[in-house]
């Protein structure tokens, strides 16, 4: 069993690969600076799993912390969250986007470098993706210049990866390109906890629900589409947290830097999911039309035969249990972390 360092491990995708690394018999260490998360999270995931795991808190961009934690545990790879995610934020304060999550990623690898670790898993995401691609995407289709922030900071860290395998052959490397996360751990322990308005549209959906918004704007409902509203392709959060496990299983034995597409290969569009949500909740969901949001595209959802093929992966859950488990985390705790 080895001993993974998860940074960024206290967030939502963080702290569900958490409970799947514990469960699979792993030691993990955390590293999260709290930016955009709680320690709560952390006690819940050790609570769920009977096991315990070392936290540290602290920023990636910190070499001097980085030092020390691989001075102190013995790591054998690394699981890599860390990093800021809001598309419109993103684009109203791009250096911290820049700094955070380029000048981060540059200096986690600096750090396992120094330190001998060239295992590394990066959440990267479809948005990389060029918009000019057609849905299902497959991991050979060109990238693409985001059209945000955001974006462009994972489609950086990936080439640089890719080139940092290409020159160093002791990198081996998975770059995961997440669809769209939902869906919480089964006991509705942990899940999603936005701060402030969500950006989202699963957190935004069960904060209507619980009460806490009034309604759901929908941004869009002229898209070429089944119904005119956007298509995405949902996956739930635990079958993406294991995702990571089969990728670094996959990456044990193996050189390089490779892309592999975490998503269903279903798409939804957001009236379905709405819909969805009232049948299997029985929770009725207000909501309005709006204009479209800029840089959204009509569709989007995964080719995952890579993943399946390669990672041995199976992604599990429906629609409908991810509909199920968003809303029995957020109605146990309406206020997210803070109840
Ligand atoms: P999250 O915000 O819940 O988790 C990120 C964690 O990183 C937080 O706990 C935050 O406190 C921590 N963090 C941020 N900057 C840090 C720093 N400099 N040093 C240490 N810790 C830091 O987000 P998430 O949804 O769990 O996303 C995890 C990763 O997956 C991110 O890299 C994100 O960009 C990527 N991703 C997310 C989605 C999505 O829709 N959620 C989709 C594609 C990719
Ligand atoms: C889904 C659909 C919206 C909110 C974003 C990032 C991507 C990745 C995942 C990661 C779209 C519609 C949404 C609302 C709505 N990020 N919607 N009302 O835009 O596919 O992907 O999150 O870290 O990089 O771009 O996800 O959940 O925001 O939107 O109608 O209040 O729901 O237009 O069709 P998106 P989303």
């Amino acid at each position: 069993m080895a001993k993974i360092l998860v940074t960024g491990g206290a967030g939502y995708i963080g702290s569900h690969t958490c409970v799947e690394l514990l469960n699979a018999n792993h030691s993990v260490v955390v590293v999260d600076n709290l930016s955009n998360s709680s320690e709560e999270a952390l006690f819940r995931v050790q609570q769920l799993t009977g096991k315990s795991l070392d936290f540290v808190q602290g920023d990636i961009r910190d070499s001097t912390l980085l030092d020390q934690v691989f001075a102190q545990y013995s790591i054998d790879a690394v699981i890599h969250f860390a990093g800021l995610k809001a598309v419109g934020e993103s684009q109203q304060i791009p250096l911290a986007y820049f700094d955070n999550n380029i000048a981060g990623s540059i200096s986690l690898v600096k750090a396992m470098e120094r330190a001998g670790v060239f295992k590394l898993v990066f959440s990267s995401s479809a948005t990389v993706y060029d918009e000019a691609n057609t849905s299902p995407l497959n991991e050979d289709m060109p990238t693409g210049m985001p059209s945000n922030n955001y974006g462009y900071t994972k489609l950086i860290v990936e080439q640089m990866l890719e080139k940092l395998a290409i020159a160093d052959t002791r990198w081996s490397i998975a770059l995961l390109r997440y669809f769209n996360p939902v869906g919480a751990h089964q006991s509705g322990q942990i899940g999603e906890d936005p701060q402030g308005i969500p950006n989202n549209l699963m957190p935004y959906v069960t904060q209507v629900a619980v009460g806490r918004r009034q309604k759901l704007s929908i941004f869009g409902d002229d898209y070429d589409t089944i119904d005119g509203t956007g298509v995405r392709d949902y996956i739930h959060v635990v079958d993406l947290a294991n995702a990571h496990l089969c990728a670094l299983n996959n990456r044990l034995n193996a050189v390089g830097c490779r892309a592999w597409n975490i998503g269903t290969g279903n798409g939804s569009s957001v009236l379905q999911v709405k819909d969805t949500f009232e049948q299997v909740n029985g929770v009725a969901i207000a909501f309005e039309f709006a204009p479209r949001r800029l840089g959204d595209v009509a569709t989007s959802f995964a080719d995952n035969q890579r993943a399946l093929d390669e990672l041995g992966w199976v992604p599990r859950y429906t629609l409908e249990d991810m509909l199920k488990d968003s809303w029995n985390w957020q109605k146990q705790n309406p206020q997210g972390y803070s109840n």
